[in-house]
């Protein structure tokens, strides 16, 4: 509590900045048609570093209070988010990962090396039973990641067997045998992640080719209907989604799309807590150029499919900085600031805009791992910037997009020009309207006017998450560092709403 008031406190303070620019949003409330898919705000969870194991996954003998071994301190904070899906086991850990090592007695499960993340040895105690068993705890869609690159098709087929098959099937009586009578919900199946590079290394042609091979026989069982993600490019690799489309088409329903906000995969990525204005900006441009290499996958995607039948999977995204130093070099824990719930706010802003073509997206990944909502150390936990943007855009799963146009400041990186204020709109199942704004400036305030044309408002309510300074976080010690806090410098006349949001403040407004 005192943390709480210590950092409302700070908040207040920060609110006055010299400058303040006037800008104008507005707001098309009666051309909404397309729904923001709830799995935008989709989560990634990879046998990574601490994410599963320490993470999510302690034992049901461990002294962290736990419920049935998920800590039950991130299990409560994954259960505030509503996660609506999440992606497991990997990642470069899926096309290595054996299913069947990870079910029966405990005792008996085989250990692995975790190759691709530290060369660890993982004892397989966290698997298919106890994956699905969390999702259904939480209520999310699980999403699996099969094993194309090092695994057989009948490993494969089994698998989906294994989980979905109510009938009197071999797959269905091992699950019997392992203690669970009635089959899960499986909607998501990916076949293969990055096979371009760690899942296998492979052309788009034999790619294409190994995907319908595959996809076959992940069988419908017994009513589920699986939707199935064949894995897509990363960044500005659009021969992989040309490919993809015309060798596939409509036999897959999703395709993935990997875009990190990172300097490069040699050399340093820069640290995730000491950066300089420059650094900031960069992320901003980098973070935004998504957009871009959204676009055109979709342009690629549109020649093949006009009816936007498959959907674009950003299976994984998120800031990339350099590890913690003293952690694990394989293990990509790294701390989270106000600048990466920048990144946060504005990629879901972008993600929202596509309504009809992105069909998912999921952060890389939910505890300790890269831009993580949570970070834990044996008992202690801490929730990040991150975490806090996803609560607040949590308003916009499902509900219906609202296009927007936006008249602000321009700031730049070298030559790269952005705007000042990145928004987005949605209109919910109670005719409500939400809007989440990002003042990208570090310097100025904003004052915004609000124009929602033919929607009449009596009065909004407000989240902010803001703190003294851009590269402030939160650490076990100090955990309301960056924190939300109410927002009141609202005020409503018939359709025009006026805010004043602080310089490097992100708001999220409920209309009434
Ligand atoms: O999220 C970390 C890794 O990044 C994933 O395992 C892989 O798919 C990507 O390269």
């Amino acid at each position: 509590m005192k943390n709480t008031l210590l950092s409302i406190f700070l908040l207040g303070s920060i609110t006055l900045s010299a400058q303040t620019s006037t800008s104008k949003i507005t707001i098309h409330a009666d051309q909404g048609k397309d729904i923001i898919s709830k799995e935008i705000y989709g989560q990634f969870a990879e046998h990574l570093g601490t994410c599963i194991y320490g993470g999510i996954w302690v034992g049901e003998n461990s002294s962290i209070p736990n419920i049935k071994g998920y800590r039950t301190d991130v299990f409560n904070a994954l259960k505030e988010l509503q996660i609506p899906v999440l992606r497991w086991p990997g990642g470069c850990f899926a096309d290595e990962y054996h299913w069947m090592d990870g079910i029966g007695p405990k005792e008996k499960r085989p250990k692995m090396v975790n190759n691709n993340w530290g060369g660890v040895v993982e004892n397989n105690s966290f698997g298919t039973n106890e994956f699905f068993n969390l999702c259904e705890m939480l209520g999310t869609e699980p999403y699996l990641s099969g094993n194309v690159g090092s695994g057989t098709v009948e490993e494969m087929a089994k698998w989906v067997e294994y989980i979905t098959s109510a009938g009197d099937s071999p797959m269905a009586r091992l699950r019997r045998q392992n203690g669970r009578e009635n089959p899960w919900h499986l909607k998501y199946m990916g076949v293969g992640n990055e096979s371009w590079g760690c899942g296998g290394n492979m052309t788009p042609n034999y790619y294409s080719d190994l995907y319908r091979r595959y996809s076959t026989y992940c069988r419908d069982y017994d009513g589920n209907k699986l939707y199935k993600i064949a894995s897509g490019a990363s960044d500005y690799h659009y021969k992989w989604t040309e490919t993809l489309m015309s060798n596939v088409g409509n036999r897959m329903d999703g395709l993935s799309l990997h875009y990190y906000t990172c300097k490069g995969w040699r050399g340093s990525k820069g640290s995730a807590t000491k950066f300089d204005k420059d650094d900031y900006l960069w992320t901003m441009t980098k973070c935004l150029e998504i957009e871009d290499v959204i676009k055109k996958h979709i342009s690629i995607m549109d020649k093949y499919d006009p009816q936007r039948k498959v959907g674009l999977m950003v299976d994984e995204w998120g800031t990339w900085w350099d590890q913690e130093p003293g952690s694990h070099p394989g293990f990509l824990y790294q701390q989270n600031t106000m600048r990466d719930a920048f990144v946060a706010a504005l990629s879901l802003n972008i993600f929202n805009k596509y309504p009809e073509r992105i069909k998912m997206a999921n952060i890389a990944q939910v505890v300790n791992v890269l831009q993580a909502m949570i970070l834990t150390n044996d008992s202690k936990v801490v929730l990040t910037p991150t975490y806090h943007i996803f609560n607040m855009y949590k308003v916009h799963m499902g509900a219906t997009y609202l296009p927007i146009d936006i008249q602000c400041d321009s700031l730049a990186w070298k030559d790269k020009k952005f705007a000042a204020i990145n928004a987005s709109a949605s209109k919910d199942v109670n005719n409500k309207i939400h809007i989440t704004l990002a003042n990208i400036d570090t310097d100025k305030d904003q004052k915004i006017e609000i124009d929602l044309g033919t929607a009449k408002i009596s009065k909004a309510t407000g989240t902010i998450l803001t703190a003294k300074t851009i590269d402030a976080y939160n650490t076990f010690d100090s955990p309301n560092v960056v924190v939300p806090a109410v927002f009141k410098e609202t005020k409503a006349v018939k359709n025009i709403l006026t805010i004043t949001v602080p310089a490097k403040a992100i708001v999220s407004l409920e209309l009434i």
